[in-house]
């Protein structure tokens, strides 16, 4: 490798065919930005130096750069002259950072090639600087080539010119070889070659792609490296052509996951983002999806119709028909099916959230259960205790968010509200519909329900003539007939 390595990412178009309000390089696509995506590629090439070339929209999309790559340096092109005027706009704004690239090798990517891998970038750098190329040009043969740059070559083969759609003859556009847009530049030829390039083309922009024929009428060489992944340089414009990145780029990590030992029982309906970490032996079951930074431990299964985002699943972790968002679930832990994991959930090793229960920012200790129809928000449950059928972690008196404690091993009853703020002992208990306003001390037994008083004959009396008072009837004379034998 050259001692230096520049990278420019240009980023200032406003991608008006994705109708959006939303710049196109920021659109999401595999959990990530589609500049996220050519950045993370970027930065693994560790570069001497990045500059990104921002336009549109710059108040989002500079800042949302420095994110992924704190160093780079961003360089604002006003009005989109051209990619040639934006990559001299870009070695401006890096001189005037005294950072300017003058020696080694400036490689031009895009920010809205969302499939793009750093070994790539690294490949075509690596043949660049072998070939000892004043420019290479990482090209493409494609079947539609329309709208692409064609690369012209001689009969030797030898690159000639990279000739715009627009300014290209009949012939000229039956090529199939198309320029992908990376290109690789030495840099003492880019910074002199820059200033030459002028705009007197169809489009009247200045065209990068000019300093092809400057190489060559120089005697330099160029050299273009066909790539066989395309995909890998396909840009979205619409939000088709997002969708159809977005599949392919899907389809890809999840083969990636199953090459690593993680099974996938339907490919096709498993969504996986890019920065998902799973360990080998991990299942994943039909239609679920696994966003953000989730990371899912070894023998967990997940699914089916699952959606984690930000989550941690622990090793042998069951999660079933589930919607969890930045929630822990410890090892051998079960949750679901039809559970509902918000935020500030950490649900202990062998412990279990069953059917029907949302959590919030509820600690729920290890071995705890719990398993029916229940609302827990703001809480801390101890290891080994069970929470009945039916409980209201009764957190908001309309004003403020309280917490509610329950102890170890306690033995809550079905169809209980804990009023916040409250605490619950170890070992405690409490009755069935009990209203826990107060603390209830370890080992005691809370009941508040009132005493149940039975009106006899009510249903005979009270609603006559109707299906109740019948089997009502029914019963009675049923007990005195068994009553006189
Ligand atoms: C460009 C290439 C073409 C190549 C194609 C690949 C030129 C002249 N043409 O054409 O050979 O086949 O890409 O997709 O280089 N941009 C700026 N500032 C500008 C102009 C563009 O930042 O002033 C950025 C855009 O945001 C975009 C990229 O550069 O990310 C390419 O620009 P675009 O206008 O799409 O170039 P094409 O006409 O497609
Ligand atoms: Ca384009």
């Amino acid at each position: 490798m050259a001692d230096q390595l520049t990278v420019i990412v240009l980023a200032a178009g406003g991608g008006t065919r994705m109708k959006s309000k939303t710049m196109k390089v920021l659109h999401p696509i595999g959990g990530r930005s589609m500049i996220g995506h050519v950045l993370a590629a970027v930065g693994g090439l560790e570069p001497t130096r990045v500059c990104a070339v921002v336009g549109h929209q710059r108040e989002q999309v500079g800042p949302h750069i420095l994110e992924s790559l704190p160093d780079a340096v961003l360089a604002v092109q006003e009005e989109q002259l051209g990619t040639g005027h934006a990559v001299r706009i870009a070695l401006e704004a890096l001189a005037a950072e005294q950072a300017a690239a003058d020696n080694g090798t400036v490689l031009i990517a895009y920010g809205d090639t969302p499939l793009l891998e750093g070994r790539t970038l690294r490949w075509f750098a690596a043949e660049h600087e072998a070939a000892q190329a004043a420019v290479s040009i990482l090209s493409g043969v494609v079947e539609a080539p329309k709208g692409y740059g064609r690369i012209v070559r001689d009969d030797e083969g030898d690159v000639l010119a990279i000739v715009e759609e627009n300014d290209a003859s009949e012939v000229q556009r039956e090529i199939r070889e198309i320029n992908s847009g990376i290109l690789a530049f030495d840099a003492g030829f880019l910074a002199e070659a820059i200033l030459r390039v002028g705009n007197d083309n169809a489009k009247g922009e200045y065209y990068l792609t000019d300093t092809v024929q400057l190489a060559r009428d120089a005697g330099l060489t160029v050299t273009a490296f066909p790539v066989d992944d395309v995909a890998q340089t396909e840009g979205a414009n619409d939000r088709a052509q997002l969708a159809d990145l977005g599949r392919e780029l899907n389809r890809r990590i999840v083969t990636r996951w199953m090459r690593d030992g993680v099974t996938v029982m339907d490919p096709a309906t498993t969504w996986i983002d890019a920065d998902v970490v799973l360990a080998p032996d991990v299942t994943i079951l039909p239609g679920t999806q696994l966003l953000g930074t989730t990371v899912v431990a070894e023998d967990a299964v997940i699914g089916p119709d699952t959606t984690l985002e930000d989550c941690e699943i622990g090793a042998g972790a069951r999660v079933v028909r589930t919607h969890g968002q930045l929630a822990v679930v410890g090892d051998g832990a079960t949750v679901g099916p039809f559970s509902y994991l918000r935020p500030g959930t950490i649900l202990g090793e062998r412990g279990k959230i069953g059917a029907f229960v949302e959590t919030k920012n509820a600690r729920i200790g290890e071995g705890a259960k719990v398993p029916h129809l229940s609302y827990v928000g703001d809480a801390e449950i101890g290891e080994g205790t069970n929470i009945g059928a039916g409980t209201i972690f009764a957190n908001y008196d309309g004003v403020n968010k309280h917490r509610t404690t329950v102890g170890r091993h306690a033995r809550t009853a079905s169809n209980n509200t804990f009023v916040a703020p409250v605490t619950i002992g170890d070992g405690a208990g409490t009755g069935a519909g009990t209203v826990v306003r107060r603390d209830v001390p370890p080992g005691a037994l809370a009941v508040n329900v009132g005493q149940q008083r039975n009106l006899e004959g009510w249903a005979q009396e009270k609603r006559p003539g109707t299906a109740q008072a019948q089997a009502a009837a029914e019963a009675s004379a049923a007990a005195e007939e068994q009553a006189a034998t």
